[in-house]
């Protein structure tokens, strides 16, 4: 059998970062709907039907980031127990109802996740795993979209 040729330095940065990146990437996602069901405003329509076409592309992008991790030997810890326990985008306050508050609490964890991916591209790229880092830079350019759809119709 023949595995990923890549030190085993390589192969454990990229775990480490895929691993957060999955965790982070799933609550994103379960949040992006939350919003997507609870929101309210006269721009209702509009936000409901983006955010269904962010969920598409994060769990796309989730899908990738879960099979590289698979690829590199190890168990892409997609359960929501293991999920609660690594994310690390900060608890969604759940009496929002307001289309602005929503934008507001998507903007900022839009932007701590594609922070983390972007910190995850240099640090795997670095460690010699280019393939993870280029997974990486598709991520984070849907994310670089959404945050800025977001931003935009938050004013
Ligand atoms: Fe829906």
């Amino acid at each position: 059998m023949h595995g990923i040729n890549l030190s085993a330095n390589a192969r454990t940065v990229s775990v480490d970062c895929l691993q957060a990146i999955l965790a982070d990437g799933i609550d994103l996602a379960l949040l992006t709907k939350h919003a997507h069901w609870n929101l309210k405003g006269s721009r209702f329509i509009a936000l409901h039907e983006m955010l269904d076409g962010f969920r598409s592309d994060l769990d796309g992008h989730v899908d990738a980031t879960a099979e590289r991790i698979v690829q590199l030997g190890a168990v892409a810890e997609g359960s929501v127990q293991a999920v609660a326990a690594s994310t690390r985008l900060p608890v969604y306050p759940d009496a929002l109802r307001a289309e602005e508050d929503h934008l507001a609490a998507l903007a900022e964890r839009y932007a701590a996740l594609v922070g983390a991916v972007r910190e995850g591209i240099d640090q795997t790229g670095g460690a010699g795993d280019a393939v993870t880092a280029d997974i990486l830079t598709g991520f984070a350019r849907s994310l670089d979209k959404a945050l800025w759809l977001v931003e935009a119709h938050a004013g």
